[in-house]
This record gives structure tokens, sequence and C-alpha cells, in this order.
């Protein structure tokens, strides 16, 4: 079920933009001591204000407001819990004008709860790049924590008179990178017991860090791609099998060149498995939409009520034939008759020298064998790569009993083709005379 965003979107990247600006600023101002310029104060009230907003817009939708009722559109108050009031009410009280302890100001730092609460939303949401969202968000804490680190460094070292406050901040950000990363150089060496644990501290959240990412890494990089991956490992294991039972060479090349040209129309998916799970009307709907080339293409379709082509297209399985396979022969009992969606099909006497016709996309054979209960009245042999659909002779009867007009447009394409044929083998029989 597609998950509906407890308030709104937008407003919750409002909320993530403030909550990192708060983050970035407060923290630094604390341990540098600048003084807030106008820019900054604005900047402050404003953040104040849009969490001021924030929590009226929660306490509404949660339906806690008196004599406000729930937001248009809304059916039922959405849960708020006390821990989130709480959050949020610290979050929007301005302690900067207030005579507290400056430290207090931290407390604005509790809305980046909501940015992991949006961060998750997205990264549900998003399902094709919930991967990238993964590293991308990782990204960012990573970046969050190692200017924390940098400023609670700062705040432990105090601010010797022989560098400027850019100088202080930078020396502390290499400081926090390198030990994060438990590389330490040891030119920034802590000398104090206190400044001694909080290095140890941040060298056991480095390691645990790192080896989050290099244990997530591969796998998120793995994962962008899973299809490229799973088709990856099918060529090599096919080409061991191969080389193992020593198969030829050429027809080595021509199972691999299959599997190419599988992977680069469909991604080497078997769609029918891959929808085989879905409810009946969500299969209908997702078949239309895949079999939707094919159905554009034949002909006996235009102008085919939505019903017959929902049935078609429900029972429709695609297959791939590669040049110069034969796809039916002469002669042999048909179960199946085929739709061509791309590529050219050669239909050809049994002996494969005379060329009856060749068919092309939005063309269909097979349906000769299935009319007329009959024997292969002649071989079809594909010219290049060939997407077919095909229909199973069981389908086939069901849909020709419950649309007549399918069945004497096909009565009528097969008599003209038996004719044909026959005109054209009493004519080859005539020349050989
Ligand atoms: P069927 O006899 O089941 O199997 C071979 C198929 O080739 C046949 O059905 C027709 O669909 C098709 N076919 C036979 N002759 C022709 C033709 N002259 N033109 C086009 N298609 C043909």
């Amino acid at each position: 079920m597609r998950r509906k965003h407890p308030v709104n979107e937008k407003w919750s990247w409002v909320i993530a933009v403030c909550a990192t600006l708060s983050v970035v600023e407060i923290p630094t101002r604390l341990v540098l001591h600048y003084p807030p310029g106008l820019l900054l104060e604005c900047l402050d009230w404003l953040i104040t204000a849009v969490y001021v907003i924030d929590l009226l817009l929660h306490l509404r939708y949660a339906g806690w407001l008196p004599g406000i009722s729930l937001a248009r559109g809304q059916t039922m108050p959405v849960p708020y819990s006390k821990w989130w009031l709480i959050a949020d009410l610290l979050a929007a009280i301005p302690f900067r004008v207030l005579p507290v302890p400056a430290p207090l100001q931290l407390l604005r730092l509790l809305k980046l709860a909501r940015v992991g609460q949006t961060m998750h939303y997205w990264r549900q949401r998003a399902v094709q790049s919930a991967n990238f969202l993964r590293l991308l968000f990782f990204m960012y804490w990573l970046m969050l924590l190692t200017h924390c680190a940098a400023c609670g460094w700062l705040a432990l070292r105090g601010l010797p008179p022989e560098f400027d406050k850019t100088t202080h901040y930078v020396r502390a950000i290499y400081y926090s990178i390198t030990t994060l990363a438990t590389v330490g150089y040891g030119d920034i060496t802590p000398t104090t017991s206190p400044q001694m644990l909080y290095a140890m501290a941040l060298m056991i959240l480095g390691a645990g860090v790192y080896s989050y990412v290099i244990a997530n890494v591969a796998t998120i990089l793995a994962n962008i791609d899973p299809a490229k991956v799973r088709y990856r490992e099918m060529v090599e294991k096919l080409s061991a099998f191969m080389r193992y039972r020593n198969i030829p060479s050429d027809l080595q090349q021509r199972i691999l060149d299959y599997n190419a040209y599988l992977w680069e129309k469909r991604l080497g998916y078997d769609e029918s498995a891959a929808i085989a799970g879905l409810p009946p009307s969500l299969r209908a709907e997702v078949s239309m939409f895949l079999n939707r080339e094919i159905i554009e293409k034949v002909p006996l379709f235009k102008g085919a009520s939505e019903d017959f082509i929902r049935a078609v297209a429900m029972e429709m399985r695609p297959v791939i034939f590669t040049p110069g396979d034969y796809i039916m022969r002469a002669g042999e009992p048909g179960s199946e008759m085929y739709f061509i969606s791309r590529g050219r099909v050669e239909i050809v006497s049994a002996d494969g020298k005379t060329v009856y016709a060749t068919l092309g996309a939005g063309d269909f054979f097979g349906e000769m064998a299935l009319l007329f209960h009959q024997r292969r009245t002649a071989s079809a042999r594909a010219a290049e790569y060939c997407d077919l659909y095909m229909l199973e002779k069981g389908t086939f009867d069901n849909i020709l009993l419950r649309f007549p007009d399918f069945d004497s447009h096909l009565h009528t394409v097969a008599g003209k083709r038996q004719d044909g044929n026959t005109e054209m083998i009493r004519r080859a029989a005539i020349a050989k005379e």
C-alpha cells in the first residue's frame, strides 16, 4: 500500500533544511563564540517560526487543538506520541534569547529526529532508488557526525590564541576525520584525560561507522542494479557449464547471444513468472501494459473490445527465437499459435526450400492446426531474432467460444492462406511436369 506522509512531503523537507542549518550553526557558534550577525539572528527566528508552525500542524493533524477540526481530506487523526510532542516543543523554544545556559540551545537539534523520520519515509516510498538513498542519507549523517565531533573537540580543547577561528575549525574537522577513520596521524594529540577519553570514544565510534561503511557499500553498489548482477552470475555459470561439457564453440556463442538478446530486451526477466503471484485484476492490468506493444501492432486487435484484448493479453506468453530456429515443423500436431512482436518469420515447405510467405511484426501464424484440428500445414522459421507471443490451444479455444468475431476473422485468414498454398503447390507440380 502506498504510504501517506503524516503531514506533508514538501513541509518535511523544509523541516529537514532547518534542522540541518541548526546542527551546523548552533554547535559552531557555541564553541567558536562568534557574535550572531543580523543574518543569523533572522535565520534563527525563521527556524523558530517554522518549528512552532510544525508543532501546531502536528497538533492539528492529531486532532489535539481544541475547537479546530482535522485538516482537509483527513478522515482519521494522525497519532502523535508524547515523546514527539516533547521533542517538537523543546526544539521550538528560542533558548538563544532566554536567560538560560547556552548549551540548552542544543535542544534545537532534537528536530534531527524528524529528518530521520523523513528519510525513513522516502526510503520506503522510493523503492527503485532505495539503495542509492540509503547511501546518500548515510553520507549525510556521517558529515553531521564529523562536524559535531569537531565541535566537541573544540569545546574540550579550547581556542589557543595562535590560530584564527577558521583555522581552529579546519583543524578540528581534520582531527575529527582522522580520529573517526582511526587513522590518527599524531600531529594533533589529546593531552588531558577528558581529551583522551573523547578521542577513544571517537575512535570506537569511528571503527563502528567505518565497518558499517565497508560492510554496506559493496552490498549497496551491488544492489543498485540487481538485474545486472543476476545476469552476470547467470552468464558466468552458463559459460562454466558449457566449457565443462565441451559444448561446441559456435553453439556456445549462440547460447550467449540468446541470453544477451534476452537481457537487452527484457533485462533477463521471465515476465510471466514475475507477475504470476499477483491477484488476477492486477495481473490483467500489468499484462495489458507489458503486452501493449504487441496489442498495438496486431491489426486484429485494433478496434477489438476491451474484454477481448484483456482476455488475450492475460494469456499470451512471450517467447524468443534465434535466427534459423524452427518455431514449428510441417506435419507436427499443433498446440499453440503465435503473434509476432518483433522480427521476421518465414513460412516454408516441409523441406524448408520453398518460402510461402515472410511474416513480420503484427502478423500471426499457427492458427490453422488449431482451427481445423489438423497437423501443421507448413514450417515456420525465424529469419532473425524474433519476439513472439504464444497463445496455447486451451486458451485459444476458450477465446474462440467467447469472441465469435475473432473466430470468423481467423477462419477467413486461414482459408485464404490454405487456398494460396494449394494454388502454389498446384503450380509447382505443373511446372515440374
Ligand atoms: P498451421 O498450419 O497451424 O502451422 C503453419 C502455419 O503457417 C499455418 O498454421 C499458418 O498460420 C501459417 N501459414 C501457412 N501458409 C501461409 C501463407 N501462405 N501465408 C502466411 N502464413 C501461412
